[in-house]
């Protein structure tokens, strides 16, 4: 495992050029989406996991001069837990910050990707009773332990392709206790892990078979039994819902996110995958903190999002791998509205939560420049799952998650060798997993 954790302190020294720097950095990037700010030839400093001082390297303050000094002649007083790592040649910045995943679940679903290579779309497998409904089944006969036992075998993936915060969904239990489940697995996944992990509770993912043709009746259950339960043992920071023609209606997102607001949690939504689902405009009408998705995203989209402070999240794999048509990322970027990258890691849509792959179909296919790529899977993907004040920049008082890279010779050769590996360590502190 590239992971390089310790205790104490962290003295980086010589980075070729250290990115995302800003003591007033913006909470989410719009028009600026292309700027990332940086300083060459650089260093940083971490105490305690937090980003404590940085700056350029013919600079470095007198007591980390004097640190130096003393490592180099092996003092044996150097205080022990100031560790030191050389980054010459190397560039710095902080971990990503995956926003959109359902990385808790049971089995794998090849079956259906052979099902579409021979000709089924996604919403067909949906309707034949697989997909997510497939999923939940595996769910529902895999334990607790079953379940924390891959997911943490998953985010120790993500955790070595450079992630450092991952927001996580339920939505494969369909069912009150199956929800809860997952949400408690998501649970032990944040006290566990070295890095951040949000929950979001995505109770109306689909409709489970129980309620195939009464969905009012599974809507009910959301509202009157599954969210009290997961308020009360505060399981979730956000609700989400699949607001998609076969899915979730407008007018059912609207109760759902009516009842989740009432018990403090913030919505989010899985809006216009498949089509012009009005899935956006009810996002922004009850400030989502992220809508996500946005295949079909025309006029009255970029209305809603313009001036609002809902991010637009692209989850490009997804895309990629259902073989759909992508996102207008470059209008909605060129329209001012800010964007979130995220991996959509789950078994059905996007079996990777690999965010180098997903800047490079950020790049090639939806023309997005690798410097927008990166504040997308950085300081917006940290604002899509509200921890921009702590997370996804280099900023003073902010959590010291980081990506060292290999030697390579530019930012923008992360997208375009998109299967190279590129990162010498990623920064962590806390607990070995
Ligand atoms: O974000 N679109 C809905 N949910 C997931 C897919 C889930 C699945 O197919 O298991 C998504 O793409």
């Amino acid at each position: 495992m590239n992971t390089y954790e310790y205790s104490g302190s962290l003295l980086i020294i010589n980075i070729r050029s250290l990115l995302q720097t800003g003591e007033n950095p913006q909470i989410k990037k719009g028009k600026e989406l292309a700027q990332i700010e940086h300083i060459d030839n650089a260093f940083i400093y971490i105490e305690n996991n937090v980003i404590s001082d940085y700056g350029k390297m013919d600079e470095v303050p007198s007591q980390y001069a004097g640190i130096l000094k003393a490592k180099m002649n092996g003092d044996p007083h150097l205080h022990e837990d100031i560790n030191i790592i050389d980054a010459k040649g190397k560039f710095v910045f902080p971990a990503f910050c995956d926003s959109h995943t359902h990385l808790v679940y049971a089995g794998s679903r090849e079956r259906e990707f052979v099902d579409k290579i021979n000709g089924l779309s996604y919403s067909e497998i949906a309707a034949n009773g697989g997909g997510i409904l497939n999923s939940a089944a595996l769910l529902h006969a895999a334990s607790e332990e079953e379940l924390y036992k891959s997911a943490m075998n998953r985010i120790k993936e993500i955790m070595a392709s450079g992630t450092g915060a991952v927001e996580i969904k339920s939505g494969y239990g369909l069912n009150t206790a199956d929800e809860l489940k997952m949400l408690r697995v998501i649970n032990k996944i944040k006290s566990d892990s070295p890095i951040c992990i949000k929950s979001t509770y995505l109770g109306a993912h689909a409709y489970p078979e129980k309620y195939k043709d009464k969905h009012n009746g599974y809507i009910e259950e959301i509202i009157n039994e599954t969210i009290p339960a997961v308020a009360q043992e505060k399981l979730a920071d956000f609700i989400d819902v699949f607001c998609e023609e076969g899915f979730f209606s407008v007018k059912d997102t609207e109760r759902i996110f009516e009842t989740g607001i009432k018990y403090g949690l913030i919505p989010k939504v899985h809006a216009n995958q498949m089509g012009f689902s009005g899935g956006v405009q009810v996002g922004v009408k009850y400030d989502a903190i992220s809508v996500d998705h946005l295949e079909s995203t025309g006029k009255n989209e970029f209305k809603a999002l313009i001036n609002s402070n809902t991010i637009a999240t692209m989850l490009p794999g997804a895309t990629f791998f259902l073989n759909m048509k992508y996102a207008p990322a470059r209008q909605i970027i060129d329209s001012g509205i800010p964007v979130a990258l995220a991996s959509n890691y789950n078994p059905g849509s996007c079996p990777s939560g690999n965010m180098q792959f997903a800047m490079a179909l950020a790049c090639i296919a939806m023309k997005m420049n690798p410097a927008e790529a990166l504040n997308a899977c950085t300081i917006n993907g940290a604002y899509a799952m509200g921890i921009e004040k702590e997370y996804g920049s280099i900023t003073k008082g902010k959590k010291a998650n980081l990506i060292i890279t290999k030697n390579i010779p530019s930012m923008d050769f992360i997208p375009y060798a998109f299967t190279t590996p590129f990162i010498d360590k990623i920064v962590l502190y806390k607990k070995s997993l």
